[in-house]
């Protein structure tokens, strides 16, 4: 028998969407009469932005990206390459990446300056959870949900081993010696 590691609500649902719904009506604001371009980073951000979108009652467009990073499961080696690319031209776009969580930070820096080659009018970086505990290359948050201590969180997109994204809450996973 499969045992499966003990969770603990560490953001509950209703504050979830609760952060969803400021974040999206500040997003609102800046963004109104700009079609801005919703870039979510695939898979983690996927429950993110289709919440987040649904909020905004503004013209917009959605796309994803997907990125991959080297190393063991739980560490960001440091190199990032896009694996699927955007299908759009961002040349004059007002462009605004959307992220589950923030660690080293690797994944989004990576993404602005490869956004910002291509001659968007702006680039911006919206993430539902910052953990900067484990932050390696500094990262500018313009819309920000929530900051974690470093714990090892699943849920809400955000999967162990593949596992846990479809989770309503984000959690604690407990188990030791988890990869
Ligand atoms: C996670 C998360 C971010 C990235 C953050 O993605 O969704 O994209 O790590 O880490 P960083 O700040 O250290 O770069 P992951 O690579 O696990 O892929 P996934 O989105 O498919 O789960």
């Amino acid at each position: 028998m499969v045992t499966e590691p003990e969770l603990e609500v560490l953001i509950s649902k209703r504050k979830i969407a609760a952060a969803v719904r400021r974040l999206a009506a500040e997003i609102q604001v800046d963004y109104r009469d700009k079609y801005p371009l919703i870039v979510g980073i695939l898979k983690g951000s996927f429950v993110f932005v289709s919440d987040l979108v649904r909020c905004l009652d503004i013209p917009l467009q959605v796309d994803f990206i997907r990125l991959s990073s080297y190393g063991s499961c739980t560490e960001s080696a440091g190199k990032v390459t896009v694996i699927n690319d955007l299908p759009v031209h961002i040349q004059g776009r007002h462009v605004l990446v959307v992220e589950d969580i923030i660690d080293t930070g690797l994944t989004t820096s990576f993404l602005c300056d490869y956004l910002r080659q291509q001659g968007p009018a702006s680039v911006k970086l919206c993430s539902l959870i910052d953990k900067p505990s484990r932050r390696i290359v500094p990262v500018k948050i313009d819309y920000l949900g929530f900051t974690v201590p470093n714990l090892f969180i699943v849920g809400y997109g955000i999967d162990y081993d593949e596992k846990y994204r479809n989770l309503p809450d984000i959690c604690i996973i407990k188990e030791e010696g988890k990869c």
